[in-house]
């Protein structure tokens, strides 16, 4: 969308016209603009010639700087997309990314899945819908922290196959595959030049990184590019971290920072991955990357010539089922992005960012009118990039020194410059926007029970009554009594295999379950204790002797004393994984399960004969399902605290707000939770993260994913998404596999509530345009002012109070500016409150809530 404003550049006074659009007019324009959007920007469905040249990527001939977002269609629901869609067009992105995820479309070698989640057709073209364009990546490998990279595990059983070389085995499947893929695209007419979204398509990933370890590697990448080129896609080609890309394909950056890649000859250049945030592991923090950093990366790249980069990711998402990637990834894949993993705006990064793009699109016409300036030196890490052009002047005054704030002289005019962040200046004149002044909304939001052990729902109502001040919904339902059912220890007799020696667990399960059961037998003379060692085994394994729990691992080995009786002994391993390696070399070599040797003190019983049981009873019979739940017999009072137990209860939602929900697993050890059928993920709140791992965060310096970890000694993964469409609005059925042991009394529905928006922003920020701005959520409206104060206030959202300055009618201004309205902004200036203290620097902090 380009903008019509453009104000003389020659222009010198400081009228308010001069001054061009303040950053809080293009915000609200911004939100303003998602709504209409939807109602008139119908699919286009006129053919789109997508060309590049040295300076940009080219859309039917005119240079553009795209900013585009990555969402994957299996981490939400089809009935996310369209809000996730709207919520990104309203922040100014032009262009959704995602990959295609070969393992859930094409799960058997004769299946092609293209229903529900896996509807990546639909995802397209609800994308057109909402006025974005496309880049489809189509792999074969995706990486994406996804289970195996995105590698149906029925790969392994071809013959000889070399997974990412110039094999023939390889080649063989993966030909047809893309092939097939791009006809898809091109039977339902979603190219650019059938009047189609897409206008990027992407062949491998990253296989730059790993290249040099395959013999065929330089042929396999010449392959693909010939691949790309014989499909005729009408869309343009591109690889990523691939120094040797073929010609017929756009080589792109993936990174934290892609400001100093340098782009093949003659070809634009791009950042497919800025990485916005960064994934979790079990037992590890959350990851953070602050706003201010990805906002400096951002306007590094456009200022110094980039034309196209996507946040990766903009919706994270959610792990769901068996498709995180390992080994321990957690279910979810919030990544800290943009949109949090439920949907929502991630404040301040949603609105940080935000500015930006509007400051980005508004000056569109001028950066991409001429070539790249050289940079201008404005002192020691000091510089300036001025796009000065006969249709106007903007200028990216950058410190990229990570801990000196600067104060620089440019055309006449001194700008404060903190360490560690770029200014864009309007006109080359009025600093509209600094990367490192967060002026944007945080929005504090808080996980409120809704559904409770019945013991707990007086106390949990009197809790959402106390946050609501009375004025809120209070029902709080309850779960039905909880039954459970005892999973079978060890091999079900009659379908179990025999092998002398435990054989590898993805080629026995062909990764259809977690799980593989280990069976073997010993004779003891007497009833005595030995070490029982294995040697290698992944990912966690529980072992039982004579069908007793004796000890749990995650550790890729065990080494415990179990108890012997004399006669017969059964051991019972079972190994499970979480899910399968997504990145690295020779994928398919991996292994799981027993791998080493098994010794029960001095005795070898490698060699010893063992049963394999493919799954647990209660996965071959369907219990999770609504139909198939009653197909065991449950018991109540459910028993609680023994391993491997499921657990079954039913539920009403009560009326509420349409705010996201998540099941709080807290009480709960590790396994899998279904609601109505659905497979949330694996849980495991009982992993608690890495207490050392978590520092002060400085936005300033360069970022690895290593800094500003939040979380440390709690559950690295307390809380799953429930998305709201698989519940209905009485008897819902939830159904729980515990591993390890737990209570289900202690978890809980919870509501995630967006109900306030707050904004603080001082005098000294260095903008000339200071405004606070608030946001509620799209279909909400501000009902209160319930803080505000332009002085001295101190505090963060929640617990914001007045200091000894303030502006007696802080709050009837922001009430005449804010109130019934879904976003609003007030300027922080002298002239709008008066000055309650002269000669001290004053800030506005504010807190709304909405309704
Ligand atoms: C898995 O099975 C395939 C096909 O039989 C075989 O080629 C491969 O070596 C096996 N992998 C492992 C790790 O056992
Ligand atoms: C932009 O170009 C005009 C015309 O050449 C010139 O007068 C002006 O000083 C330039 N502005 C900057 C900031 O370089
Ligand atoms: C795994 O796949 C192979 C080859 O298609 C098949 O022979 C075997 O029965 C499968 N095993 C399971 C447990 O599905
Ligand atoms: C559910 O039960 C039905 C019969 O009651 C059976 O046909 C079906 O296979 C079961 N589903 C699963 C996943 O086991
Ligand atoms: C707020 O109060 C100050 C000081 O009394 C006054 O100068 C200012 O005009 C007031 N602002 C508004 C919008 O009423």
């Amino acid at each position: 969308m380009r903008s019509s404003s453009s104000s003389s550049s020659s222009s010198s006074s400081s009228s308010s016209s001069a001054r061009g659009p303040s950053l809080a007019v293009l915000m609200v324009a911004a939100v303003a603009m998602c709504c209409s959007a939807i109602l008139v920007a119908l699919p286009s469905t006129s053919a789109m010639n997508v060309t590049y040249d040295s300076r940009a990527l080219l859309l039917d001939g005119q240079r553009r700087l795209l900013i585009a977002g990555c969402i994957h269609y299996p981490r939400s629901t089809p009935e996310m997309w369209p809000e996730l869609f709207a919520r990104a067009k309203a922040n100014g992105l032009d262009v959704i990314q995602t990959y295609l995820f070969w393992d859930v479309n094409q799960p058997t070698p004769g299946e092609f899945v293209m229903t529900d989640r896996f509807d990546y057709v639909r995802f397209i073209k609800l994308a057109q819908q909402a006025g974005l364009m496309v880049n489809f990546r189509i792999g074969p490998y995706v990486c994406a922290e996804w289970n195996y990279g995105g590698f149906p595990a029925w790969l392994r059983q071809i013959s000889g196959i070399v997974f990412r070389d110039n094999d023939k085995p390889w080649l063989d499947v993966v030909g047809p595959y893309i092939t097939k893929t791009v006809q898809v695209l091109k039977d339902n007419k979603l190219l650019a030049a059938d009047g189609g979204p897409v206008i990027l398509l992407q062949i491998e990933n990253e296989y730059g990184n790993i290249e040099d370890s395959y013999a065929g590697g330089p042929a396999y990448v010449q392959w693909c590019g010939q691949l790309a080129a014989s499909l005729n896609a009408g869309a343009q080609w591109i690889m990523c971290q691939q120094d040797d890309a073929p010609a017929n394909t756009i080589a792109t950056c993936n990174g934290f920072y892609c400001d100093n890649y340098v782009p093949h000859k003659g070809q634009p250049m791009m950042w497919t991955e800025n990485w916005p945030g960064w994934f979790q592991t079990w037992g590890q923090p959350s990851p953070h990357r602050p706003a201010q950093d990805v906002a400096f990366a951002a306007a590094r790249f456009y200022a110094k010539g980039g034309t196209y980069m996507s946040y990766y990711m903009y919706h994270g998402g959610t792990n769901f089922g068996r498709t995180a990637g390992g080994p321990g990834i957690t279910t979810s894949y919030d990544y800290d992005v943009a949109l949090d993993e439920y949907g929502m705006p991630s404040e301040p990064k949603y609105s940080h960012l935000g500015s930006l793009h509007a400051v980005l699109h508004a000056n569109e016409h001028i950066i991409m009118s001429m070539n790249v300036p050289a940079p201008i030196s404005l002192g020691k890490n000091l510089e300036a990039h001025v796009f000065n052009s006969s249709s106007g002047c903007v200028a990216f005054l950058s410190n990229i020194d990570s801990s000196v704030d600067a104060e620089v002289q440019f055309n006449g005019r001194t700008f404060e410059l903190p360490a560690w962040s770029v200014s864009i200046l309007h006109n080359c004149a009025f600093a509209i926007y600094n990367t490192a002044a967060v002026s944007a909304p945080l929005n504090a939001r808080r996980m409120t029970p809704l559904v409770v052990h019945e013991d707990a729902v007086s106390d949990a109502a009197d809790h959402r009554r106390s946050l609501s001040k009375g004025e809120g919904q209070e029902r709080v339902g309850a779960f039905s009594t909880f039954a459970s059912y005892a999973e079978t220890i060890g091999r079900r007799a009659e379908e179990a295999v025999y092998f002398t020696s435990p054989q590898e667990q993805i080629n026995t399960t062909n990764d259809t379950t977690d799980y593989l059961w280990y069976t073997t037998t010993y004779n003891s003379a007497s009833a005595t204790s030995q070490v029982l060692s294995i040697s290698n085994v992944n990912d966690v394994v529980y072992v039982y002797v004579n069908r007793q729990f004796v000890t749990m691992s995650w550790s890729g080995s065990v080494n415990k004393a179990v108890p012997l009786m004399a006669g017969t002994n059964v051991i019972d391993v079972l190994s499970t994984t979480f899910g399968l390696q997504n990145y690295g070399t020779f994928l398919e070599q991996v292994t799981r399960g027993i791998q080493g040797t098994v010794k029960l003190g001095s005795t070898d019983l490698t060699q010893n004969g063992w049963w394999h049981q493919v799954g647990l009873l209660g996965e071959e019979l369907g219990i999770f399902l609504p139909q198939n739940a009653s197909n065991v017999p449950w018991a109540t009072p459910a028993t609680t605290n023994r391993g491997l137990t499921w657990y079954r209860s039913s539920f009403d939602l009560p009326q509420s707000s349409q705010a996201p929900l998540a099941l709080d697993m807290t009480g709960m050890g590790k396994g899998f939770v279904w609601v109505n059928g659905h497979n949330l993920g694996r849980y495991w709140p009982s992993r608690i993260a890495d207490s050392m791992a978590c520092d002060d965060c400085d936005y300033r310096g360069a970022y690895d994913d290593s800094r500003c970890r939040q979380g440390c000694n709690i559950p690295s993964q307390r809380y799953y998404h429930v998305p709201r469409e698989w519940l209905q609005p009485t008897n819902n059925l939830i159904v729980m596999l515990e591993e390890i042991g737990g209570n289900p009394a202690l978890i809980s529905l919870v509501e995630r509530e967006e109900d306030i928006s707050c904004g603080a922003v001082g005098e000294d920020y260095p903008a000339d345009d200071l405004s606070v701005v608030l946001g509620c959520g799209l279909h909400q409206t501000i009902r209160r002012v319930e803080f505000a104060s332009f002085g001295t206030p101190v505090g963060t959202c929640r617990q914001f109070s007045l200091g000894s300055c303030n502006a007696a009618n802080s709050t009837a201004i922001v009430e005449s500016l804010c109130l019934g309205r879904q976003a609003c902004h007030v300027p922080v200036a002298i002239n709008h409150f008066g000055d309650p203290c002269p000669d001290t620097t004053k800030r506005l902090f504010v807190q709304v809530s909405c309704a």
